[in-house]
């Protein structure tokens, strides 16, 4: 074993980065055995220098990030500060300096993976992102090097606990929306500012990053369709359960039948109770691979917290090390392919649609007439009446989103709908 420790610099000393850290010192012999070379904190960086810090010597601790980076002996740099600037100045500081970075930045590598990508090839470095997407879940690399001989079609999963607990909750107890939001935020599952989560920010950069890596192209958060979960209330749950289904929010990632495209999205769906997404509970991720060669496989566990996601860093630092001590590079960006990702109105999926309408002859007739000039074939319709008022419950066949934009649009200018009470796609049939 080389008794010259690799040296380590740590940008971000909070949720994840204290972790790192503390793993770092209690598993710093296994660790060097596994590596082939000790591992030593050579310093972090932080915004608050006074904030007592369990564990961290104080004399490593500096406000100076960059300075850090630009030391000139430092292997390695763990990027856990977030956001986009000043860590992206500062990863491709760290590669002009001669360091190979592991991120767990998602909002950074979702909008600016590419020149990331670009500037560590240019310096002959690594860029490492397990943890960016979905905590302790091994997915970048099983889809970056278990995969790679394969040919990946669809990528769907629940990458945001926050949002998987809201619903679980909602489904479970009958809670809406407000309600489960709160005990999310009591129990500590949901930020102060929830905005990231509950309205799809942070699994739309999971997706963009995902889609990415599975079709070999370049996708950014910008180009992933997102809706969040506010707008999901008690009657869609009870409805998707009157269906045998249940409500997830779901990032979608996939490549068009002819091949020649890809589409990313994130919204709220309704999967069958039998679908092995159906049964991920609480604020636990799950994230369901098809390909052609491999078939369905389904990656689970916790997608977010310290320890799990310092667990993902920690296994990048691993790898990174040991690429350092052979002197080679890891995989870098696969983007070949440059598929264009189209947009939400091509996707083609199913839906289900609640109406509010007259309790009069007719009126299915008149709204069946609608899908059917819009091109939306009906699978089945469910209408229930109470004083002159009824509510009419459709499922589709599968229709391109447009078409259905179309009918929705046609439906509420009918004198007979009352009102659009809910649509949703259903996914994973
Ligand atoms: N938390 C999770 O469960 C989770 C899961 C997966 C991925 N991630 C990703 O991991 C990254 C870190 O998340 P986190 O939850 O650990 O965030 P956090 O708790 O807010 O910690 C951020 C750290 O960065 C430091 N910092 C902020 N601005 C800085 C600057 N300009 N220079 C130097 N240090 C600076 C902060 O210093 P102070 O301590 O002085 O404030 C803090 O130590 C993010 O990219 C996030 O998306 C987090």
């Amino acid at each position: 074993m080389r008794t010259r420790p690799l040296k380590v610099a740590l940008l971000g000393c909070g949720v994840v980065g204290s972790e790192v850290a503390r793993i770092m010192t209690t598993h710093a012999d296994d660790l060097a055995a596994r590596i082939g070379a000790p591992v030593e904190l050579a310093g972090v960086a932080v915004r608050r220098p006074s904030k007592v810090r369990e564990g961290i010597d104080p004399a490593l601790v500096t406000t100076d990030a960059t300075a850090l980076v630009r030391r000139g002996d430092i292997d390695i740099v763990i990027e856990v500060i977030g956001g986009i600037e000043p860590a992206r100045a500062l990863i491709t500081t760290a590669f002009e300096n001669g360091a190979s970075v592991v991120s767990a930045n998602k909002a950074l590598l979702a909008e600016d993976g590419a020149s990331l990508h670009a500037a560590a090839e240019k310096y002959g470095r690594d860029l490492y992102y397990e943890a960016a997407v979905a905590g302790a879940i091994p997915l970048v690399r099983p889809l970056r090097e278990s995969l790679a001989g394969d040919k990946v079609n669809r990528v769907l999963g629940i990458v945001n606990g926050t949002t998987n607990f809201i619903l679980d909750k909602m489904d479970t107890s009958g809670a809406g929306y407000s309600e489960a939001l709160d005990e999310a935020t009591a129990l500590g599952y949901a930020e102060a500012d929830p905005t990231a989560d509950v309205e799809g920010f942070d699994a739309a950069a999971k997706a963009a990053i995902l889609a990415g890596i599975a079709f070999h192209t370049r996708v950014k958060i910008g180009d992933v369709h997102r809706e969040g979960i506010t707008e999901v209330t008690a009657a869609d749950i009870a409805s998707a359960r009157r269906m045998g289904c249940t409500v997830k929010l779901l990032a979608i990632c996939e490549r068009a039948a002819d091949g020649a495209s890809v589409t990313a999205r994130v919204h709220p769906a309704m999967i069958p109770l039998s679908h092995p997404l159906a049964s991920v509970r609480e604020a636990y991720n799950a994230v369901f691979i098809e390909a052609d060669a491999a078939g369905q496989l389904m990656f689970y566990g916790p997608g977010a917290g310290g320890s799990p996601t310092a667990s993902a860093v920690l296994g990048d630092l691993v790898a990174v090390c040991r690429n350092k001590l052979g002197e080679a590079t890891g995989p870098g960006e696969s983007a070949y392919t440059r598929l264009p990702v189209s947009p939400m109105g091509e996707v083609v999926t199913r839906y289900h649609i609640s109406l509010d309408v007259a309790d009069k002859p007719g009126v299915l007739a008149q709204v069946a007439t609608v899908f059917a000039e819009q091109g939306v074939s009906i699978d089945t319709v469910r209408q229930q009446g109470k004083d002159g008022e009824a509510s009419l419950v459709v499922v589709t066949h599968r229709a391109p989103d447009a078409a259905l934009s179309g009918t929705v649009e046609a439906l509420r200018k009918l004198d007979t709908v009352r009102g659009v009470a809910s649509i949703m796609r259903v996914e994973g049939e």
